[in-house]
């Protein structure tokens, strides 16, 4: 690969997979730019739910993204999302925020209306995108891509104490059936549905520490890039 092309490393995978952090970790290593496409879908619920919008109308949800001003702020452990310049970073991760981005991401021409604000995330020396459909959809032609998926019962335990430190509360058998209801949203929707790209390296990390996780993707990367 030319040394001078910009890479794109795609990494999808169901709700407390560790994509997020995973993906955050490897932009910081690599020095390149971060996508969180979930943000965006929860920045879009949260708007949507602003305005009383009912989310399982398409055509209401399209409306709220006329006038969708976001921004990210990304750091190395954190990164904060404005909406219309108001720091939402706290509500965008709870998880009523989370099942309002799934409701309103089943939506197709949603989904293609924010085609083109995410990938003007790419940028030189390159992006790493999470989410649900990166690899698949919205960057095709990724050179990396991951599929990272854990077993429920990990999800939710990891999830739990993501929510605890943030000082927020937190159920187990709560979370397990918002997950797997999240999951079987997300993977039985028709436009985009949550699956590993046919290219994609598919990683279990339901075994593995954080820093495994990261040290197997960059690993995998060393020789191409
Ligand atoms: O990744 P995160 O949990 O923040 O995503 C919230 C929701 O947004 C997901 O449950 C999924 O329904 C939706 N999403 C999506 N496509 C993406 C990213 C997120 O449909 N690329």
């Amino acid at each position: 690969m030319a040394a001078d092309s910009a890479y794109v490393v795609a990494i999808d995978g169901p709700s407390g997979s560790g994509k997020g952090s995973l993906a955050m970790k490897i932009a910081t290593r690599l020095g390149f730019h971060l996508l969180d496409s979930g943000a965006i879908y929860r920045l879009l619920a949260l708007k949507s739910l602003q305005q009383g919008v009912d989310l399982d109308q398409q055509q209401a949800v399209l409306e709220v993204l006329d006038d969708f001003n976001i921004r990210f702020e990304v750091g190395e452990e954190l990164s904060a999302a404005f909406l219309d310049d108001i720091d939402v970073t706290d509500e965008l991760r709870r998880e009523e925020t989370g099942d309002a981005a799934s409701r309103v991401a089943r939506h197709a021409a949603v989904r293609e209306a924010l085609l083109g604000l995410q990938r003007g995330f790419f940028k030189a020396p390159g992006l790493v995108a999470d989410g649900r459909d990166m690899g698949t959809v919205v960057f095709p032609d990724a050179q990396f891509k991951f599929f990272l998926y854990a077993s429920i019962e990990i999800r939710a335990e990891r999830r739990y104490k993501q929510l605890i430190s943030m000082g927020l509360s937190a159920n187990i058998a709560e979370l397990l059936t918002d997950i797997a209801e999240r999951d079987e949203r997300d993977q039985n929707r028709s436009a985009s549905p949550l699956i590993p790209a046919e290219d994609a390296l598919v990683v279990d990390s339901s075994l593995l520490d954080s820093s495994q996780v990261v040290e197997l993707v960059l690993g995998h990367m060393k020789d191409s890039i």
